[in-house]
């Protein structure tokens, strides 16, 4: 039997939508700031994205980019800059940043109500013990995928696999808040094969392509995969080898097009809640 294939661009354009509607009510402008630091040619792709996509909404948008040789205190100086502007109700800096730059630092310099990455410990912590604040975009768009696809998380057992802070510890606690059974497991980890077979929900962020296969899944789980690797012939793939899992798997997400354009659509959202939340003076 083949997966249902759970189609992450559809459902981001959907949100898109229903965000623009939002938008048009409101009477502020939602505003966005990316900084972008160097050139590296993702990076360079996923920042061109999310300057698209808050034209698609209707959000103002501003996109600094900065020379690679940038110092530590022009970027740290920019951001008081930006926390300070009021057009701007989210701030994003994209990662990762030149060596000689302390990633920690800078993030922890952009105000947590216009963190709409979720990184500032401030959010982190919110997330820990379930308060609220802005929260990480791709582990975001993960459990939204799981929910639009009218599926249920309670009482399920939840694999994880990768524990970075961007993506696999932040979807471990929402998948926490969500009633699951988590288990995070990561390159340590002794028996990967026996761990990911228990999984009725598998998350896979491990950055490798292909790396679980299909004889590893349970039939019938939910493969939600968050990797994008671009392979030597150019052609991207995830770290769920597709062909096999599919096979298994009771539901997919394809890459491209499934947790990829979800991330973007979770920024927007994070932006726009930013600025209502200041908007309400909160
Ligand atoms: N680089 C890769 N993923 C991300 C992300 O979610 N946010 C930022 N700022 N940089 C990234």
């Amino acid at each position: 039997m083949s997966a249902k294939i759970i189609n992450g661009k559809e459902i981001a354009q959907d949100i898109k939508e229903g965000l623009k509607k939002r938008v048009q009510a409101l009477p502020m402008t939602p505003g966005l700031a990316v900084v972008l630091v160097g050139d590296d040619p993702a990076s360079q792709v996923y920042v061109r994205n999310k300057e698209k996509a808050c034209q698609e909404v209707g959000f103002y948008s501003e996109v600094h980019r900065l020379a690679e040789d940038t110092s530590e205190q022009e970027l740290l100086d920019l951001i008081e800059q930006l926390n300070n502007n009021p057009k701007i109700h989210g701030i994003l800096v994209q990662l990762p940043l030149p060596k000689h730059i302390d990633e920690r630092k800078v993030i922890n310099q952009i105000l947590p109500t216009k963190d709409v990455d979720g990184f500032h410990p401030i959010n982190a912590g919110a997330l820990l013990i379930g308060e609220k604040g802005l929260k990480p975009c791709t582990p975001k768009g993960c459990i939204r995928l799981i929910k639009e696809m009218g599926l249920d998380i309670t009482g399920k057992k939840a694999v994880v696999v990768g524990r970075s802070n961007i993506v696999g510890k932040p979807v471990v606690l929402m998948l926490l808040q969500e009633n699951a059974t988590v288990e995070i497991c990561h390159s340590r980890t002794q028996d990967l094969t026996k761990e990911v077979k228990d999984a009725d929900i598998l998350v896979v962020a491990i950055g490798k392509a292909n790396f679980i296969t299909g004889e590893m899944i349970k039939p019938g789980a939910i493969v939600i995969d968050v990797g994008i690797n671009r392979l030597e012939d150019g052609t991207l793939a995830g770290d769920v080898e597709f062909a096999s899992a599919k096979e298994v798997a009771g539901y997919i997400t394809p890459v491209p097009g499934g947790v990829g354009p979800m991330t973007i659509a979770m920024l927007l959202e994070n932006t726009l809640e930013a600025a209502l939340a200041l908007m309400e003076g909160k």
